[in-house]
């Protein structure tokens, strides 16, 4: 799986994740094998995978033959048999356990006794997925970052199951395609997710008590800590829905009131503000 020329690489949806993950290995030099589950979700997912590596283009960090070399490595399908032959398949699909419990499954019946199964959620345990499948020590959690091509971190996240094998393969994989990976236990939340939920729900929490308006927390973040970007700059592009169910399995997890989700958010997500994807979240993005 270290040698790009001979691996292929399966990913289990195209979305804002699993395109990022498809980019990052097809430019590393793996072949790769995108499915999703209808032409039209296919389309626009290779369609906006394209645009990144334009847009690495454009900025100097790929050369235009070399986007075109690793774009003419990404196979499009529907077909999840077409994923038979892949040497590791992640799954980046809806957060929803039927959904991946159904796709592993599946999956398990079809790839080699080799290939190792990975699944980028963010919230589930990966041992309820991996003890679905017939080869939990070959079934690992691979934790992506959006966006993927510029988030070098990847969590490489172990099972009571998972072999040093299985873990070893994920790591070098991680490498391969120029990550950091680091490795975890099978934890709601992981490493980052347990520290970084919690301190987005808190700013939520400063602003309901009417510490400082939204632009003055953010710009006490950016400026007087070098974050990136400020809390609800980061709310609002990894989306209120997707940190709402976060916080709700993490604090059913954990009990514990820093992972209970604040009513402002509760209502920001039922008002259909649910970020940058929505047009408007705690910013409007016109
Ligand atoms: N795709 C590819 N590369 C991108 C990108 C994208 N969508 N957005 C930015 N980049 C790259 C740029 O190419 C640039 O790289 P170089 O410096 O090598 O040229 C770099 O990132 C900085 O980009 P910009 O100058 O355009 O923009 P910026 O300085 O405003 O940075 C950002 C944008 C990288 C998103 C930055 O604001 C940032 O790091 N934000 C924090 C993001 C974060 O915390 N992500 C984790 C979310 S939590 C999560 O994903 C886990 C979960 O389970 C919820």
């Amino acid at each position: 799986m270290t040698d790009a020329e001979n691996s292929r690489i399966g990913i289990l949806g195209c979305g804002l994740m699993g395109r990022g993950i498809a980019e990052v290995a097809a430019t590393s030099g793996f072949g790769v094998t995108v499915r999703e589950v209808s032409s039209e979700a296919l389309e626009t997912g290779l369609a906006a995978l394209r645009a990144s590596m334009d847009r690495s283009v454009k900025r100097g960090k790929l050369e235009p033959e070399a986007a075109e070399a690793a774009f003419a490595r990404i196979g499009g399908t529907t077909d999840l048999a077409d994923l038979k032959g892949c040497d590791l398949v992640i799954e980046a699909i809806v957060e929803n356990l039927d959904a991946k419990v159904s796709a592993f499954v599946a999956l398990d019946g079809l790839l080699d006794r080799s290939a190792i199964l990975a699944t980028n959620t963010s919230s589930l345990t990966v041992t309820q997925l991996a003890a679905a499948t017939a080869r939990p020590d070959r079934f690992i959690g691979m934790h992506f970052f959006n966006p993927v091509p510029a988030m070098k971190l990847v969590e490489i996240v172990g099972t009571l199951m998972v072999s040093d094998e299985t873990m070893t393969r994920a790591r070098t994989f991680a490498e391969a395609i120029g990550k950091e990976p680091i490795v975890c236990r099978d934890n709601s939340g992981f490493i980052v997710n347990r520290l970084l939920v919690p301190y987005l729900l808190d700013c939520v929490r400063a602003h309901e008590n009417g510490v400082g308006s939204l632009e003055d927390i953010d710009a006490g973040m950016r400026l007087g800590c070098g974050h990136p970007m400020g809390p609800f700059a980061l709310l609002d592009f990894i989306g209120l829905d997707t940190i709402l169910s976060i916080g709700h399995i993490m604090f059913e997890e954990y009990r514990e009131t820093r992972f209970a989700p604040p009513p402002l958010l509760k209502q920001m997500v039922q008002a259909g503000r649910l970020g940058r994807k929505s047009g408007q979240g705690f910013y409007n993005y016109g």
